[in-house]
């Protein structure tokens, strides 16, 4: 297993010769080591079937298989599928998920900490991840905002981005806004909280999840904190060249490994939308999102 940082970027490595099925707990822990650091790992040359890409996947932490059927794999719950290509006339997954700034499952209580995407159908033109790492960002804060936002808190939802079901078709859309708020009713984080394999403070906010602040006796405050506080981290630049974003570019044949703590990610916008494929897989490492989450 050979891994180098990828050239012109603030993060991102590319490892060549990882096997999942021959690779030894040190270099497992390496891998791992190398994601939280360089949050991005690159893996090369893999071209894995669902079920063997949820064995690798079980060899970085456990799996959490999505709790809306309708993204997962038909043989292999456990992988989350976005596609815009239908199987036998079929569709398979969801098309066109993630395109606005968010971490994976940060409307849930308990959110994972890595995340694993396999492209199956690349596009050809319009290719790319866009992340931000919100740990840097966050050191890069005017210090006035980062005391005003100090033990503040944040409200997560899937209100906005929430997608219809084919099943919900005819149905009242304040019964279907009624099931999402019982379902999945927002979750409070604190607005940064300590990553527990790195030590970085991770500034944890996203366009498309968070929907409020809170002072730490639950009081809201002005929308507007949170406004600036997406501005200032880039997520309101719709050309995408603020400095702290990052295009993570992947061919055919690599699988992306991600810290889902420090970054936020968004699908790549297309005008005119080409083919594309990937299977997700996220797993919880050793640790909570953070030592403020307590798991049973
Ligand atoms: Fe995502």
């Amino acid at each position: 297993m050979q891994i180098t940082d990828q050239s012109g970027s603030y993060l991102g490595a590319s490892v060549e010769g990882f096997d999942h099925t021959t690779a030894s707990d040190d270099d497992i822990a390496t891998l791992k080591q190398t994601v939280y650091t360089k949050k991005i790992a690159v893996l090369k040359h893999q071209d894995l079937s669902p079920q063997q890409f949820l064995a690798l996947g079980e060899r970085l932490g456990r799996p959490e298989t999505y709790y809306e059927p309708m993204y997962r794999h038909p043989e292999v719950p456990e992988v989350f599928v976005s596609s815009n290509v239908p199987e036998n006339g079929k569709q398979i997954g969801v098309p066109k998920t993630g395109k606005f700034w968010h971490a994976d499952y940060q409307f849930m209580p308990d959110p994972f900490g890595i995340t694993l995407i396999h492209p199956q159908v690349v596009p050809e033109k319009n290719r790319g991840t866009y992340f931000i790492d919100m740990g840097r960002a966050y050191a890069k804060l005017p210090t006035e905002l980062k005391r005003e936002i100090q033990g503040t808190f944040c409200k997560h939802s899937v209100r906005k981005y929430f997608k219809i079901r084919p099943h919900d078709v005819y149905r009242p859309i304040s019964e279907i806004i009624d099931e999402v708020e019982t379902r999945t009713p927002a979750v409070r984080q604190p607005t940064t909280f300590t990553h527990p394999l790195t030590g970085e403070t991770v500034l944890y906010i996203s366009e498309g999840f968070t929907v409020g602040m809170e002072d730490a006796d639950g009081n809201p405050l002005d929308d507007e904190l949170l406004k600036r506080l997406f501005d200032a981290t880039g997520q309101l630049d719709e050309a995408f060249e603020h400095d702290d974003i990052h295009l993570q570019s992947f061919e055919k044949g690599d699988l992306l490994v991600w810290d889902n703590r420090s970054l936020i990610h968004r699908a790549r916008h297309t005008v005119t939308p080409e083919p594309t494929v990937s299977y997700r897989v996220t797993v919880h490492d050793e640790h909570p999102l953070h030592d403020g989450i307590r798991t049973a």
